[in-house]
């Protein structure tokens, strides 16, 4: 067994005195896609907001717990937020691409780094996109605006500007659900491909989806981690009822 890369304990997340998030521990492996599954409310978005400090935004937060990356403290004074959100890359369900270029929105990272250099660019951009299995269709109009493509394209050019930062964990929070089926099939297939290099949390209301992709799945409900295990056995045989009444559609 690999040791963790990233591992979260007794995580409690409050927004002022309203506790979201109730004490979780859980463990992510290199090259795991782990799914994040539980109806509305139920804390999902909530943990991978903590893990990758963009809950430090809301003024309203606070935590308590523990989350270590590589075996160092996230929430350590040291911590430089900036360099920890390109090492813990973020995904979100609606696409986001910035009003420019498909080319600039790829490169955005690496400018804001410095990276002047056309030929270091140029392959950036082609292995990002080549990795978001978007690359074929857009090669061809790379400083055409990326507002102008279709959905499920905005959102691989939002994968492939995760994939230039060069991170090791990529949080996606239910990055198909604002698409239509055949988007969604591509960007699942795409995830499935990254996972050699990549480690991955899930957020998905698609059951279909955890249990095509993932490798663990965590089932929440109400801030508490219900569930916690290998996929295929959650799915065919869960411990509790509760995960098992979500998983079969009876709530949610
Ligand atoms: N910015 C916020 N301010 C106050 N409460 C929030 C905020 N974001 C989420 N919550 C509350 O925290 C709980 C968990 O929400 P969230 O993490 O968004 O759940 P999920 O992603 O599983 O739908 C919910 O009760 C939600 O209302
Ligand atoms: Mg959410």
């Amino acid at each position: 067994m690999t040791e963790p890369i990233l591992q979260v304990r007794d995580l409690s997340v409050y927004y002022n005195k309203k506790k979201a998030l109730n004490n979780v521990s859980m463990d992510f492996h290199p090259n795991e896609i782990t799914a994040l599954i539980g109806p509305s409310g139920s804390g999902k978005s909530t943990l991978l907001r903590a893990i990758n400090r963009m809950s430090d935004l809301n003024p309203e937060v606070t935590l308590t717990g523990a989350i270590s990356y590589n075996g160092h403290n996230i929430y350590s004074p040291r911590t430089d937020t900036v360099e920890l959100r390109k090492e813990i890359g973020m995904v979100f369900q609606q696409p986001n691409p910035f009003p420019m270029s498909i080319y600039e929105n790829v490169v955005y990272g690496l400018r804001i780094k410095g990276i002047k250099d056309k030929a270091i660019l140029d392959q950036a951009v082609e292995e990002s996109l080549r990795g978001a299995s978007i690359w074929d269709e857009v090669k061809d109009r790379l400083h055409d605006s990326a507002v102008g493509l279709s959905g499920g394209q905005q959102q691989r050019v939002c994968v492939a500007r995760v994939l230039a930062t060069s991170p090791k964990i990529i949080l996606l929070d239910e990055p198909t659900s604002a698409l239509d089926p055949i988007s969604a099939g591509k960007i699942e297939d795409t995830l499935y491909g990254l996972k050699d290099k990549y480690t991955m949390l899930l957020v998905t209301r698609s059951m279909q989806q955890a249990s095509r992709i993932s490798d663990k799945t965590g089932f929440f409900l109400g801030g508490d981690l219900i569930e916690f295990g290998e996929t295929k056995q959650m799915f065919l045989n869960p411990k509790h009822k509760e995960t098992e009444d979500y998983i079969t559609g009876k709530f949610g």
